[in-house]
């Protein structure tokens, strides 16, 4: 008895001991699941609005977890435009942040066929989080019945967002809805003859977001899914005319538009600078946070021939095989499902949550038409961030987009598409 009581203290003392050493190194490789230490979190909410969504999710994580240490592994770049290249040397050389920002969909699919990430099914069934969001959105987090990442948000891309002031100043009525690309476009030839910017763009990826809206609108939902599972073709005539009115409405954008990012774009709209821009509802967080007023300083509808359709992307935090503090991963994984950590997020940053539980009395008006889309539309993928196709793919696309930038040329803007998709076929 007396023996064995011993051995008890000893071991106690031992694991006593080694608890303490581990929260003593405390640091990212302490690999001590002891709920101490640090959380890497990597994203591309390095500036601006963006930052102060992820600021607001950070203060409940301290709230909660006074224990743990927040590091910011945020890599500027619009849509991850830079984070994503950095992303992947570091997984490459094993080398992973403790999580990392992921878009639900064919993304995170890549992140998966990679094994990059641990599946989080156990976890999700003993903290209920089958039962907070969404099964469709779950859906786009699963590979063969495993689930892979937690939901921060919800974001709807084909918005329109447009400065009521520069419409009245340029002739245009700022109540007048559009029911087709071509209405718009007679109001964005008023708009230029009259002296401002109609459409504001901004680098590569904003155009890809631009046109994956025009495709939308031009091909009807059904076949601009079947853009990504091959039973629309990329050569088609209804392909070509929707890129015939991409190049009309690129003709209507700011000449600067390669040297810009998503807030600049934005911000031109807000200077009274230009009447509308193309962007996803993070662009709501833009004017809020300069004090602008929806409805009065700025209004938002549905790209033209889009209304009726949510084109949805969803960000997500991963547990990346290999991360050094699984406990404190998790730890920032709760604080991302939880109401709370929902609530503040996505309050912030424009987007809505993905838990349904959280409370959204006090969201913003805008905010409040996605929620009622969101409920009552159609929902597709985006292009442009994550859900409808692999990085790769959307890697090609940009490539021909980038490159149709500068030499406007349709027939080789389809070529390039058309390509892309095939090599993604055969992959
Ligand atoms: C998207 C991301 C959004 C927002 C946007 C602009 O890809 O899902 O949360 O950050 O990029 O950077």
């Amino acid at each position: 008895m007396g023996v064995t009581r011993k051995v008890g203290t000893a071991l106690a003392a031992i694991a006593l001991m080694s608890l303490m050493s581990l929260a003593a190194c405390g640091g990212s490789d302490s690999g001590s699941g002891s709920g101490t230490g640090e959380v890497e979190v990597f994203t591309w909410w390095a500036e601006g609005s963006e930052k102060e969504g992820l600021d607001a999710l950070v203060k409940v994580f301290e709230e909660q977890n006074s224990d743990l240490t927040f590091v910011n592994g945020a890599v500027a770049g619009g849509a991850g435009s830079e984070a994503k290249n950095v992303l992947a040397s570091r997984l490459q050389t094993n080398d992973p942040p403790g999580t990392f920002q992921a878009h639900a969909g064919a993304e995170l699919t890549d992140y998966i066929v990679q094994e990059d990430i641990e599946p989080l099914t156990d976890m999700y069934e003993e903290k209920g989080w089958n039962e907070i969001f969404p099964a469709d959105l779950l859906e786009r987090l699963q590979q063969d019945g495993e689930i892979y990442s937690v939901p921060s948000n919800i974001h709807r891309a084909n918005v329109v967002w447009a400065n009521p002031a520069v419409l009245k100043e340029t002739g245009v009525d700022p109540t007048a809805t559009y029911s087709s690309l071509d209405e718009w476009i007679a109001d964005l030839e008023k708009i230029e003859k009259a002296g401002k910017i109609p459409l504001s763009v901004a680098t590569d990826w904003t155009q890809v977001h631009l046109l994956e809206t025009v495709l939308l609108a031009d091909l009807g939902e059904e076949a601009y899914n079947g853009l990504w599972d091959g039973t629309t073709d990329w050569s088609s005539s209804e392909v070509t005319a929707a890129l015939n009115d991409y190049k009309k409405l690129l003709s209507f954008t700011n000449q600067d538009r390669q040297s810009l990012d998503w807030p600049d774009a934005t911000q031109l709209v807000i200077d009274e600078k230009a009447a509308f821009n193309v962007m996803g509802d993070w662009a709501e967080a833009a004017f809020a946070t300069q004090g602008k007023k929806f409805g009065t300083d700025y209004t938002t509808f549905p790209v033209p021939g889009t209304d009726g359709v949510f084109d949805f992307l969803a960000d997500s935090f991963t547990m990346p095989v290999g991360a050094s503090n699984p406990a404190a991963t998790e730890a920032w994984l709760e604080t991302v499902a939880s109401a709370e950590g929902q609530e503040a997020f996505n309050k912030a940053k424009g987007s809505i949550p993905a838990n349904i539980e959280a409370d959204t009395s006090d969201f913003g008006e805008y905010q409040k038409t996605a929620i009622e889309s969101f409920k009552n539309d159609v929902i597709v993928s985006s292009l442009a961030h994550g859900a409808a196709a692999s990085v790769s793919w959307l890697t090609d696309i940009t490539a021909a987009i980038s490159k149709f930038s500068a030499d406007e040329d349709v027939a080789g803007l389809r070529e390039g598409l058309v390509a892309a998709a095939e090599k993604h076929a055969e992959s």
